[in-house]
């Protein structure tokens, strides 16, 4: 079946890309291409994203023309002969943890029958399982679950595909409260929930942190340091006593900058996946 999609590509130097490809993760997308350019003596790249809607990638380009040394290209319209089947090369399995397993709805589960499979279908938002700061998220959750109070809310805040929601209801930390700004994020969430029969355990609520219920038992947050920094001082006191909080998408020498900002007393630990970090915080008892 053949369908339209939205390309946009930038120009820029190889010195420039981990800059780029950090503003394009803040801007949600962990579905770019790097293309090398051959031949001209230079160093540089051209990075395409793709999305279905036009608007994304506005925003986007706009994004990255604060980025220097990048040269933002126009958005076209293309025709891919099967948006599916390009995921399915892509999109593989992947057993994270000791306990989990993401796939998507067209790979059967019965080649990991000793793990709980988490059904993503990919879309436009983020959480496929695929980049480093969901998986720590996923490795902390799994860690965690022993230790988080028996009651109280758990919540999911930037759920994008709702993959965080979805696995912690799985592992038994029901019902989830699982918040975003962007309501196309939402949709697809509750569609994942459903494909996962875990949408009457998972609550989706159009917000931001002021939307986090008191006495939260859990936080999973996957969101850029500077948005950690913002919230910290509003989503400290929204934990129980004992409440836990797992906070990724910094990289490593953003987290002491982010325990600096949660309140003084709360113990903490850091982990690392390749060049990423999520910093587990727990409020005093
Ligand atoms: C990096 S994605 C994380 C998706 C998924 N939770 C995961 O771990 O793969 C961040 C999500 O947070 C949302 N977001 C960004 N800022 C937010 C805020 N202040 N409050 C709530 N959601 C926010 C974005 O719309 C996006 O869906």
């Amino acid at each position: 079946m053949n369908e339209q999609i939205w390309r946009l590509s930038v120009r820029t130097a190889g010195t420039s890309l981990d800059a780029l490809s950090g503003a394009m993760y803040l801007a949600g997308y962990e579905g770019i291409e790097i293309l090398p350019e051959a031949g001209d003596g230079d160093d540089h790249v051209t990075v395409r994203a793709y999305a279905v809607a036009r608007h994304g990638l506005e925003e986007l380009a706009r994004v990255v023309a604060a980025v220097p040394g990048c040269l933002v290209g126009r958005i076209e319209e293309i025709e891919v002969e099967d948006w599916a089947e390009g995921w399915k090369k892509h999109f593989q399995p992947q057993e994270i943890g000791a306990t989990l397993v993401v796939l998507p709805p067209w790979v059967s589960p019965k080649h990991h029958p000793d793990r709980m499979p988490v059904v993503i279908n990919p879309g436009h938002a983020f959480g496929t399982g695929t980049h480093a700061t969901t998986r720590l998220v996923l490795e902390a959750l799994e860690r965690a679950r022993p230790h988080v109070p028996l009651r109280g809310p758990v919540v999911d805040l930037g759920t994008g595909s709702g993959i965080l929601a979805i696995a912690a209801a799985k592992l038994g930390l029901a019902p989830v409260t699982a918040i975003d700004v962007d309501p196309e994020a939402l949709y697809e969430a509750q569609e994942n929930a459903r494909a996962n029969a875990v949408h009457l355990l998972v609550r989706t609520v159009e917000g931001d942190v002021q939307d986090v219920p008191d006495g939260a038992r859990l936080v999973l947050a996957n969101l850029s340091a500077p948005v950690h920094r913002s919230i910290a001082a509003r989503l400290a006191p929204r934990l129980q006593p004992g409440g836990r909080a797992l906070l990724s998408g910094l990289l490593a020498d953003e987290t002491d900058g982010i325990v600096a900002a949660w309140p003084a007393g709360w113990e903490h630990r850091v982990a690392v996946l390749e060049e990423w970090a999520l910093v587990e915080l727990v409020a005093p008892s």
